[in-house]
């Protein structure tokens, strides 16, 4: 393969091929590549420093025309724009920022612990009951909709209704989620989750609850209340970071122990190594495999001049796997140590959602370890098409209780 041939943005590199191989061949040849497509092209940085280092300056990479190429938020007049965390910029960014932490405090996720364990406990039994069946359908779901249950104040059907839009949402390049256009698809699902956080304004500006729409109704950005397009867009934001990502690690963590059944045992063996074990997981998954941003002014990185206005994607799916920065990257080691992984990028936009994601995922280790769960394949794994989400949609498992 050489770098000339490479296309980030032919999907079925991400579901029938090799994106990582692809990837080695752009660290080594082409670190700073353009990826011409149909309606431009965008930059891609694939080395962990050069994607560390476009994170850290936001003022030359900026994050206002959204994260996701081809996005909705590449018009500037878009409502989105500037109004929502991820697609804002310091110093609107900031003041957002510190209001909708306050959904993510160590109270709120001492909150969110239970009531994940509670979900994730009854799938687990069904699942173990009948043998195994498909764990990115039957079980990582569990995970995100614990987690919504709490920070949107719902019960589980309706978490899991909520989840089901915004898996339509970030697959809308998946024929699985739909029939009609991409566009089509994603804006009308955007309207729907919108008009559901809709509903809930109503409902917590009659009856407040401890919940994110709560939060948010009594939140100031400077001195003044926040606008409801505010509140909407970053209860989206929300609810979309944090319903795919974590049920796609999930899924892609238990093929990677059934890849590498000798790293799976010893986490049996010794569960002390869960902290570095959940590190590698994140670092190996990279579930957001890039971010956009848009080059705020012409700048030279690597030889290459980037004009000012150019979309540029931060890989880290691939800045995970750099050799510079890991010894033997392409090993899933779960005690490697250190770790310094971006698979939440770095700097100001750094998920917000990391510790919450970080609960889910050491949840559903825990109870795999308690429970002495071994995982076999039992049937061909799907991916999603998307070159933004790495993750299966599909994955048949047989599962039993046992050792070795
Ligand atoms: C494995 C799980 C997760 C991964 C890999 C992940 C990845 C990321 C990455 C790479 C960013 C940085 C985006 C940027 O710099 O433009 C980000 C931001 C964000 N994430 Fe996550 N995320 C995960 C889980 C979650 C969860 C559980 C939530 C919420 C409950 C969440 C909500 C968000 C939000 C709201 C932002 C925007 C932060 C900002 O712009 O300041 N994420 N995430």
């Amino acid at each position: 393969m050489t770098a000339a041939l490479i296309n980030l943005n032919d999907l079925r590199l991400f579901t029938d091929g090799d994106p990582h191989a692809a990837w080695q061949v752009l660290r080594r040849e082409a670190p700073v590549y353009w990826n011409p497509t149909e309606d431009g092209g965008f930059w891609a940085l694939t080395r962990y420093r050069d994607v560390h280092d476009a994170y850290a300056d936001p003022a030359t990479f900026s994050s206002r025309q959204g994260t996701v190429l081809g996005g909705s938020f590449r018009n500037e007049s878009d409502t989105a724009s500037g109004r929502m965390l991820i697609a804002s910029d310091d110093p609107r960014h900031r003041l957002l920022r510190r209001q909708v932490h306050r959904a993510f405090v160590p109270e709120v996720l001492d909150r969110v612990g239970p009531v994940v364990s509670a979900y994730l406990g009854e799938a687990l039994d069904r699942f173990v009951g009948s043998g195994g069946g498909d764990f990115a359908e039957d079980v990582a779901p569990e995970l995100p909709a614990g987690l919504l249950a709490v920070m949107f104040g719902l019960d589980r059907s309706d978490a899991l209704h909520l989840l089901g839009l915004t898996r339509r949402m970030i697959g809308f390049q998946d024929p699985a989620y739909h029939a009609a256009t991409r566009r089509e698809v994603l804006a009308a699902t955007q309207v729907e989750i919108l008009d559901l956080m809709a509903e809930l304004v109503r409902l917590r500006q009659r009856s407040p609850g401890e919940d994110l729409v709560s939060i948010l109704l009594t939140a100031e950005v400077n001195g003044r209340r926040m606008s409801r397009a505010e509140i909407l867009y970053n209860c989206l934001n929300v609810a979309v970071g944090g319903n795919e990502t974590t049920p796609f690690t999930a899924t892609a963590a238990v093929h990677a122990f059934i890849d590498h059944p000798d790293q799976f045992e010893r986490l049996h063996a010794d569960p002390s190594i869960l902290p570095s074990a959940l590190e590698e997981i994140f670092r190996w998954t990279s579930t957001n495999a890039y971010v956009q941003r848009t080059a705020t002014r012409a700048v030279e990185l690597g030889g290459v001049r980037i004009a000012a206005g150019d979309a540029v994607t931060l890989w880290n799916a691939s800045a995970n796997r750099d050799e510079a920065q890991f010894p033997a990257a392409n090993s899933f080691d779960l005690t490697r140590s250190p770790n310094r992984h971006l698979a939440f990028g770095v700097g100001g936009h750094r998920c917000i959602g990391m510790a919450a994601a970080k609960l889910e995922i050491s949840l559903l280790l825990q109870e795999i370890l308690t429970r002495g769960l071994r995982f076999a394949m039992a049937g061909e794994a799907t991916r999603l098409r998307s070159n933004f989400m790495l993750g299966h949609t599909s994955l048949p498992v047989t599962v039993r209780v046992g050792s070795g």
